[in-house]
């Protein structure tokens, strides 16, 4: 029986801006392709979606909040919060559902300021560095959690 609550994918700051922000780091693809990917993706696996991003943390803060009742698996690429936001972190702490961390570029492999996240020590797991097919891998993942097969 596919779970009946949705996975909830998360975007953060300047993620808007896919397609012309920075391609050699972030790819062409635009946030709409993503979002019609994931779509794809998921019907293909019989799990519902919610996709959204935002520019606000405190509008994350509430969506992650909402996400307790409302989701089965949270997919979150935080962009630049990931390094900043204790907020989100604690947002995270504050549920019991798992939360994917999800990066398009490999944070790890760039500055330093991008090597420390608030977000890794509080998720499930993470998916970094295979650009928008990352999202993609992220759904494969969410939709086994979300049917309690890992
Ligand atoms: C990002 C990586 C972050 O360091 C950066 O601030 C972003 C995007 C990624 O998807 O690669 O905005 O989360």
């Amino acid at each position: 029986m596919p779970p009946s609550r949705p996975i909830l994918v998360l975007n953060g700051p300047n993620l808007n801006l896919l397609g012309t922000r920075e391609p050699e780091v972030y790819g062409r693809a635009t946030l709409d392709d993503i979002r019609a990917a994931c779509e794809a993706r998921a019907k293909a696996l019989g799990v519902g979606i919610d996709f959204r991003q935002s520019n606000h943390e405190g509008e994350l803060v509430d969506w992650l909040q909402q996400a307790r009742d409302k989701a089965s698996v949270v997919v979150l690429n935080a962009a630049a919060y990931t390094h900043t936001s204790v907020a989100l972190h604690d947002a995270i702490k504050s549920l019991t559902i798992p939360v994917i961390e999800l990066h398009l570029s490999n944070p790890a492999a760039r500055e330093p300021f991008r090597h420390i996240s608030m977000i890794s020590a509080v998720a499930k797991g993470a998916i970094c560095g295979f650009g928008a097919h990352g999202y993609e891998l992220a759904i494969e993942a969410a939709a086994r959690l979300a049917r309690g097969a890992d």
